[in-house]
């Protein structure tokens, strides 16, 4: 009787034993699975260090899934670590450093971003602007308003802030009366030079750069028929009296509207050093209007309208 209860407790035991194995075992195999179901075990198949996967699993799981049809890349990396990367144009990204082997990457992410890696007024890539986004509408040379477009609030800018002949939106007149002020304030006088100008004013006007300088000089300076911001009734060219356009820049009025503009709605949409980008020559007068908050952001950023467009409005 004796033996035979002791029989019992040994199978008993046996059993728990065996079940305790099968379990470890299953979970040994389902972590295995699992890992090598993992996005770190597939990123690392494909070439990445744990550094890269890091960066690389911020990403959504469709961007990872993306990444991981790629081949193994550490220039993908690079650009994931970019403050402006934008992941659809990663190809594109890509694509130029492939052509432009020692452009810096930054460079790279801002000229993309803005389409300049495409010829101005390419008939494939250019869009109607989309108007919808109100005071914050992109006009470049890759986005253009149509030739009925103007806008509906158009006031004449009176003599006093302004030489004979402008108009401008009403808001943008509102805000750049409160900048004029303020300069003034200052001993300062701003003054409107150019302001709205229609599809045919625009057209006319590059047309006779183009006579008098050629197409590629009349490019750099003056938007074609429909590129323009001065159509969309948002850009103002400001100077002071008894100086031209170019001599603007050595101005006081040009150092307190760098230091001020942004204050007002207004930013500098023409930079030094990013004609790359905007596709113009640097313009110390062309002042775009985007509204207090986007101007400070950008000021901030120290950005073009074009990059700022592309990562935080399109
Ligand atoms: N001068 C600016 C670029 C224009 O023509 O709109
Ligand atoms: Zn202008």
């Amino acid at each position: 009787m004796k033996v035979k209860k002791r029989k019992i407790k040994k199978k008993v035991i046996y059993i728990f034993i065996a079940l305790i194995i099968v379990i470890i075992g299953s979970i040994a195999i389902k972590n295995h699975i699992d890992y090598i179901n993992s996005n770190y075990y597939k990123l690392n198949q494909v070439g990445y260090n744990d550094e890269e996967i890091e960066t690389i699993e911020k990403l959504s799981e469709k961007q990872i899934d993306i990444i991981l049809s790629k081949k193994y890349d550490k220039k993908i990396v690079s650009f994931l670590k970019q403050k402006y990367f934008i992941f659809d144009n990663l190809d594109k990204y890509l694509e130029y450093t492939k052509e432009f082997e020692d452009r810096k990457i930054s460079d790279v992410v801002a000229l993309v971003n803005v389409l300049a890696n495409e010829e101005h007024y390419d008939e494939e890539i250019v869009k109607p602007t989309d108007t919808s986004k109100g005071i914050l509408m992109l006009v470049n040379k890759y986005n253009y308003l149509t030739n009925e477009y103007a806008p509906d609030d158009i006031e004449e800018i009176s003599n006093y802030y302004s030489y004979a002949g402008n108009s401008i939106k009403k808001e943008v007149y509102d805000h750049y009366k409160d900048m004029w002020n303020a300069a003034k304030k200052e001993d300062l006088s701003l003054i409107v030079t150019s302001s709205y100008r229609s599809y045919e004013i625009q057209s006319n006007l590059w047309e006779s750069r183009s006579e008098s300088f050629g197409d590629e000089a009349a490019d750099a300076s003056t938007a074609r028929a429909g590129y323009s911001e001065h159509q969309s009734g948002l850009a103002l060219d400001i100077v002071t009296y008894n100086v031209t356009m170019n001599e603007f820049i050595n101005t006081d009025e040009f150092k307190w509207l760098q230091k001020n503009a942004y204050k007002y709605g207004f930013i500098l949409r023409y930079p030094e050093n990013k004609t790359e980008i905007t596709g113009y020559d640097y313009e110390s007068w062309h002042y775009r209007y985007v509204g207090i908050e986007v101007a400070t952001k950008i000021h901030e950023l120290d950005i073009t309208f074009d990059e700022y467009y592309a990562y935080f409005i399109k």
